[in-house]
C-alpha cells in the first residue's frame, strides 16, 4: 500500500459519497486506501459502509464509540492504523478538494520531505472558504502565534493551522503525541524536529453540513499552544497565579462586607483550593485523570490535604502577624502566599527533582 488518506468525520454522512468518488478518481492507479475515522452520533457509519462496497478505491473505518482527543486525536487513530507509507489527512467535507491530493503526493515525491502542507497562504493559496471576515481573523492571527512561538520548527510553514496535508508515516511518531482540539499538525510539528515544503491552495465550501469549530476549540488552541511550549508547567503556573489573586480579593471583598479577617481567609483558601483544583484537572492534567490511579474525589481529598495543610499554617502565620506586628491582613496574606510559593519551589527543585 502506497499511499492512506485519513478521513475524521463527525457527523458527515452527506458529504461521505462525493468524496469517496472524487477521491477515487484523483488517486486511479495509485495503490491507495481511504481510512475514515468516524466519531458521528448520527448514519454516518451506514453511509461510509454503503459507499465501501461500490468505490473503486477500498474504504476503512475506524468507528470510535468513545472518542478521544476530538479532530486531532482522530487525525492520530488514523496515523496509528494507516498502511500506506505516505499519509494524507483531510477534511471530510470537501473543503478539502480530493484533487489536490495527487499535487501534494507528487510534492512529498519530488521533494523528498518528511511533510507537505497544503497551505491557504502561499503563492494561489486561499481560505476564501472560510465563512465571514472573523474566522479569517481569528485563522490569521492564530497562525501568527504559533509561528512566533516556534520560529525555527514552523519557519517554512504559512499556515500551521490546516487541516490538510501528507506525512510519511515513517517519520512521525505517532505514540510522542497528545491530540486535542483541532489544530493536529501543529502538534506534529511542535513535537517533531521534520523536514517540511508546502503547497498552496484553494480552501473550498463546505459541500454538506456545517462546521464543528466552536469557542471550546479556541480556548484548547491556546492552552495546546502554552503546553507545547511550556510544557506542563505553563498552565500550572498560570492557574497557581490567579489563585493568589482571587485568594487577596476574597479575602478583601469578605472584610468589606462585615466579616473578620479570620474567617474571610478560611473562606478565601478554601474557595482558592476548590477553584484550583478544578483548573488543574481541566487543563494541567487533563489527559492523565483517565490514566491515574484515583478517582476525582480521591485526587480531590489529596489535593485538599496537601494544600488545605499549607493554607492552616499559612493562617496561623496570618494570625500571628496581623495580631502582633502588621494590622493589615490582605497585606500579610500576600507576603504569605508569596513565601509559600516559594518553599514550594525550594522543595521540589532541591528535593523532588534534585539531579
Ligand atoms: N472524528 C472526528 N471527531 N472528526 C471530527 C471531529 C471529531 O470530534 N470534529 C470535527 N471533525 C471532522 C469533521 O467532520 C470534518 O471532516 C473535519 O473534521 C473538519 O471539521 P469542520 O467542522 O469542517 O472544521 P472547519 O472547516 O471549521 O475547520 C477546518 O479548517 C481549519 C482551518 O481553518 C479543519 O481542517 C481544521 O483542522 C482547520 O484548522
Ligand atoms: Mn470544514
Amino acid at each position: 500500500m502506497d499511499v492512506t488518506v485519513v478521513v475524521p468525520t463527525f457527523n458527515e454522512g452527506a458529504n461521505v459519497p462525493e468524496l469517496v468518488r472524487r477521491l477515487g478518481l484523483a488517486l486511479d492507479g495509485v495503490a491507495a486506501e481511504v481510512l475514515f475515522v468516524d466519531d458521528s452520533r448520527d448514519d454516518t457509519p451506514q453511509v461510509v459502509e454503503e459507499v465501501a462496497r461500490t468505490s473503486v478505491v477500498p474504504v476503512r473505518m475506524i468507528h470510535r464509540e468513545r472518542p478521544d482527543g476530538g479532530l486531532s486525536g482522530a487525525v492520530v487513530e488514523g496515523l496509528r492504523s494507516a498502511r500506506g507509507e505516505r499519509v494524507v489527512v483531510m477534511d471530510g467535507d470537501l473543503q478539502h478538494p480530493p484533487e489536490m491530493v495527487p499535487v501534494l503526493l507528487a510534492a512529498a515525491a519530488d521533494t523528498g520531505v518528511d511533510v507537505v502542507v497544503a497551505s491557504r497562504y502561499t503563492g494561489r493559496g486561499d481560505a476564501g472558504g472560510l465563512d465571514g471576515w472573523h474566522r479569517k481573523a481569528v485563522s490569521k492571527v492564530s497562525g501568527l502565534l504559533a509561528r512566533s512561538m516556534f520560529p525555527l520548527r514552523l519557519r517554512n510553514v504559512t499556515d500551521p493551522m490546516t487541516g490538510f496535508f501528507v506525512v510519511r508515516a515513517g517519520a512521525v511518531d505517532a505514540a510522542a503525541l497528545r491530540p486535542r482540539g483541532f489544530k493536529i499538525l501543529l502538534e506534529i510539528l511542535a513535537r517533531q524536529r521534520l523536514t517540511v515544503a508546502e503547497v498552496p491552495f484553494v480552501f473550498g465550501r463546505r459541500f454538506a453540513g456545517t462546521s464543528k469549530a466552536d469557542v471550546r476549540n479556541g480556548t484548547r488552541y491556546l492552552m495546546q499552544l502554552a503546553s507545547l511550549r511550556f510544557g506542563r508547567l505553563s498552565p500550572f503556573a498560570l492557574i497557581g497565579a490567579s489563585g493568589a489573586v482571587a485568594n487577596l480579593v476574597i479575602l478583601a471583598v469578605l472584610q468589606q462586607l462585615g466579616v473578620h479577617y479570620l474567617p474571610a481567609a478560611v473562606a478565601a483558601n478554601v474557595l482558592t483550593i476548590v477553584g484550583n483544583f478544578l483548573l488543574q484537572e481541566r487543563f494541567v492534567f487533563g489527559d492523565l485523570r483517565a490514566e491515574g490511579r484515583f478517582g476525582v474525589w480521591g485526587r480531590f481529598a489529596q489535593s485538599f490535604a496537601f494544600n488545605g495543610t499549607e493554607a492552616l499554617v499559612r493562617t496561623v502565620f496570618l494570625w500571628w502577624i496581623v495580631e502582633r506586628a502588621v494590622p493589615h491582613p490582605e497585606l500579610v496574606q500576600a507576603g504569605l502566599i508569596l513565601v509559600a510559593f516559594m518553599l514550594r519551589y525550594v522543595f521540589l527543585a532541591q528535593v523532588v527533582y534534585r539531579p
